[in-house]
């Protein structure tokens, strides 16, 4: 598979994590969807750098660790373990994990901030008005909704201090004309409209600094001053690329920022403002996703329904809640998690259609060729692979596009298409029969394809369950593992050439997906 020269790198990111509070499901999909990113790309060949966090500085952190009692940065090592914790869980395979409390970091955010005042785009005013602490944003009375945060329907404050200000009015055209010359700059499309809009309304300069604590990296020559929170997170996403020492090794611009769909205007408006300010390329794309609800309800702490991931992981698998979280809901969309769904995807998809194919594939290769997979002899095939060579003919091409516009609900269908066209074809071929008429080369062949269709499956779910992946390979006998691969071969192996899989020896292994019981 070709990649251009020029997305041969693949920069990914996830927003990153405030640590007022421990993960929660809704940190976990941008991670996992991150996660499924970057696997997909190194096994196309990139050169990837995944990049995730935790965003610590600001005033509703320094709230959350003095009601704790403890000083910030004490209070960000203690939570920040929660979430490398839980990354490790998920099996996630971040190339780097930033903190905003980081020297590397202070002095990327420093300089770009500099950058910008060289620019002429920051001054000293006063900014008297409202402030939402948990959305670390800045509001105008139009704004508010019947006197509270738009956004996240909580109370919000007012504010009447010194304060730098960005010029953000003076990108107004030049954001509508970026984002007008590439489609991709925003995705999904009816979100890009929102932020098209929302600039169209008029765009007042923006206040970056905070004088009334002290959590923040200090601003340059601005003695008093912090830097307002997003300034100072946003430019994580270069500080990881070596900013401002190097051009990052060829990482900048990132190729997609992922985040929720909550923080979009940070990421469509400010962060390219600020990155045009300082002269530096913007990122090609940034994806909002959309919102889980827990049992039709929305998560909040106080009606107690909030989705721990870790706790999903340890009764249900890693993989099968990485499994439901891309599947379920098309990403880009709103979704409800609830456990009876989880549960029924798991039950369905996992343990009928791919468990049953992999162990019924297995068991048979064991009882009627001692474990060894034999070497296909073509002319020998039966007539129902000919239609199921048919149907996969095109689903490389198909995968390939889907990944590519993370469709990855859709890109799902693509394998599971291919495993139920594989059971099927146990039932039509019924090897169980060849074997008790002697029919051997019909039966060597449909055993070979079985195997080999498993081996091309393990391929495409690998960037959505590593973990499963890895294990059908380990039971197909393949040796070396699935990552490490960079040079995605999906080309199905009907005649048995090249000897993917002909000749190993299977090992079958415990049963891949348990069922859940009710
Ligand atoms: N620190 C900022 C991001 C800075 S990026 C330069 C932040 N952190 S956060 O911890 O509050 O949340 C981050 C992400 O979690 C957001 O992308 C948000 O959309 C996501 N989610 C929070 N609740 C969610 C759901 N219920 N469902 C899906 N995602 C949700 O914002």
């Amino acid at each position: 598979m070709d990649i251009p020269a020029e997305i041969k790198k693949f920069y990914v990111t996830t927003p990153i994590y405030y640590v007022n509070d421990v993960p929660h499901i809704g940190h976990a999909y941008t991670t996992v969807a991150a996660d499924c990113v970057a696997r997909y790309r190194r096994l196309k060949g990139c050169e990837v750098l995944f990049l995730t966090g935790t965003d610590e500085h600001g005033q509703k952190v320094e709230k959350a660790a003095s009601n704790a009692g403890v000083g910030p940065l004490q209070f960000a090592d203690r939570v920040v373990v929660r979430f490398q914790e839980l990354w490790e869980a998920l099996n996630i395979s971040n190339d780097d994990f930033i903190r905003t409390t980081e020297k590397r970091h202070r002095r990327a955010a420093t300089r770009l901030w500099e950058t910008v005042v060289e620019k002429g785009d920051i001054y000293l005013g006063e900014y008297e008005d409202w402030y939402c602490t948990p959305c670390e944003s800045f509001l105008t009375e139009t704004q508010l909704k019947d006197g509270k945060c738009p956004d996240c329907g909580r109370a919000v404050d007012k504010l009447r201090e010194p304060s730098y200000f960005f010029r953000l009015s003076r990108y107004a055209a030049p954001l509508l004309e970026q984002i007008s010359a590439n489609p991709d700059f925003i995705r999904p499309e009816s979100r890009k409209n929102e932020i098209v809009n929302f600039i169209k309304e008029g765009l007042r300069d923006l206040s970056v600094s905070r004088t009334t604590f002290s959590w923040g990296i200090p601003v340059p020559d601005g003695p008093g001053h912090v830097m307002y929170v997003w300034f100072d997170a946003l430019t994580n996403y270069l500080t990881a690329t070596g900013y401002p020492d190097s051009s990052g090794d060829g990482f900048w611009p990132a190729d997609l920022h992922l985040i929720g769909k909550d923080i979009l205007r940070f990421h469509a408006v400010y962060w390219p403002a600020f990155l045009m300010s300082g002269g530096l390329p913007l990122p090609r794309s940034v994806f909002a996703h959309g919102w889980w609800t827990v049992d039709g309800n929305k998560m909040s702490k106080s009606k107690g329904n909030v989705v721990d991931p870790v706790e999903v992981i340890g009764r249900f698998g890693a993989d099968q809640f990485r499994y439901f979280l891309l599947r379920e809901v098309p990403f880009g969309l709103d979704g409800d998690f609830s456990l009876q769904a989880l549960k029924g995807r798991v039950n369905s998809d996992l343990a009928n259609d791919l468990g049953n194919l992999l162990s019924r594939s297995v068991t048979m290769i064991e009882k009627y060729r001692g474990g060894v997979v034999p070497r296909p002899s073509p002319s020998e095939n039966p007539e129902s692979i000919v239609s199921l060579i048919r149907d996969f003919n095109n689903l490389p091409e198909e995968f390939d596009g889907l990944m590519d516009s993370l469709r990855f609900s859709d890109a799902l269908l693509v394998p599971w298409r291919f495993i139920s066209a594989l059971n099927g074809y146990i039932e039509s071929s019924a090897p169980w029969k060849m074997a008790k008429d002697g029919a051997d080369a019909p039966l060597s062949n449909v055993l070979y394809n079985l195997a080999e269709g498993l081996r091309i499956i393990a391929l495409y779910i690998y960037p959505f369950m590593p973990g499963s992946a890895e294990k059908i390979w380990e039971q197909l006998g393949m040796g070396r593992k699935i990552e490490g691969i960079d040079n995605l071969d999906v080309e199905i192996n009907w005649d048995g050439s090249g000897d993917k899989v002909a000749g190993n020896t299977v090992k079958k292994g415990p049963v891949l997906f348990p069922r859940i019981a009710d």
